[in-house]
């Protein structure tokens, strides 16, 4: 009798470590992306899907292009001049990677290489807060935030019109090409629209155009907002289409 009492509380408390120990794996599981100390929302979530600011972040990683220089998820493998960003949510602070976001890393005037825009004027606080929840947390997969798929087979400039978006020249150009986007701190004050009879008697030739994407143009230090170099990041497939969409535009 009293043996059976003992194996039935022994069999219980067994029972009990064994819950404990997958409890402290799962929340190990859960929580060790962010380790780090005060940060983010990101670690909040109690439930197996993806913080909601983690997810949001995911798609502003998508909407401003990171995607396009960084890989899907921060993965790299687009161009030797662009790192992955994997790891950088552990080896930088919510502060560094604020003011990286905001101010970029030094502009390069060097036609050949991508630098890191700058791009504080053109985004929102909580947009900033939301990717750098979503780099703290590892990069994970958010299964609706991918970059609109080009149609094939439909001419260069309906290309165009969606590498547009894919490649982030409307957060900084606006929809359309149709400008207004504030640059408080350029000489024009904001940037400037790429379509009208400024820009068409400007960039009158395809080639003036291409070479404007590609080579990119710094008109100041942050926190004003140059052109980006796209050079060795876009194709000559999509240079192409980027200005026959251009061109589309009144
Ligand atoms: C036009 C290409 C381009 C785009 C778009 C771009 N980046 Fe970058 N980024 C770079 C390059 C190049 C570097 C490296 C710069 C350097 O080391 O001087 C970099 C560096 C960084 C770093 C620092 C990495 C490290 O290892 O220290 C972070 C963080 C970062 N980018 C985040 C972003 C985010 C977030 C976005 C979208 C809002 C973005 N980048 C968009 C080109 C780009
Ligand atoms: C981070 C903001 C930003 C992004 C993203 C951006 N641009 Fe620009 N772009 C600028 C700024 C600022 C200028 C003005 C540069 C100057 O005055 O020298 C500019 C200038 C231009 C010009 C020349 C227009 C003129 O009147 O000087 C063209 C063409 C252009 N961009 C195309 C693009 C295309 C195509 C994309 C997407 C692949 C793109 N830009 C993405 C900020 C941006």
């Amino acid at each position: 009798m009293r043996r059976d009492r003992l194996a039935l509380v022994a069999g219980i408390v067994i029972v009990l470590l064994v819950a404990v120990a997958a409890l402290v794996g799962w929340a190990a599981g859960h929580y060790t992306r962010d380790s780090g100390s005060s940060s983010a929302a990101a670690t909040t979530s109690s439930s197996a899907s993806v913080d909601p600011a983690v997810a949001a972040g995911a798609h502003v990683f998508v909407q401003f292009a990171c995607a396009q220089c960084h890989g899907l998820n921060g993965g790299g493998g687009v161009s030797p001049d662009v790192p992955a960003l994997t790891s950088v949510g552990q080896q930088l602070t919510v502060a560094q990677l604020r003011q990286i976001i905001n101010h970029g890393l030094g502009e390069s005037a060097n036609p050949t290489k991508p630098y890191m825009p700058v791009w504080g004027a053109v985004i929102s606080k909580r947009q900033v807060s939301e990717l750098v929840a979503y780099i703290r947390a590892g990069l994970p997969s958010v299964p609706t935030a991918t970059p609109p798929e080009v149609p094939a087979g439909q001419g260069p400039a309906t290309a165009g019109a969606v590498l547009y978006v894919r490649d982030g020249c409307i957060n900084c150009h606006g929809p359309n090409g149709l400008g207004g986007v504030p640059n408080p701190q350029s000489p024009d004050k904001a940037i400037p629209p790429l379509s009208g009879a400024g820009f068409r008697s400007e960039f009158n030739t395809d080639k003036k155009i291409q070479d404007m994407i590609r080579t990119g143009s710094v008109i100041g230090r942050a926190p004003i907002v140059s052109m980006p170099h796209w050079g060795g990041i876009l194709t000559q497939q999509d240079l192409n289409a980027l200005v026959a969409y251009l061109k589309t535009l009144k």
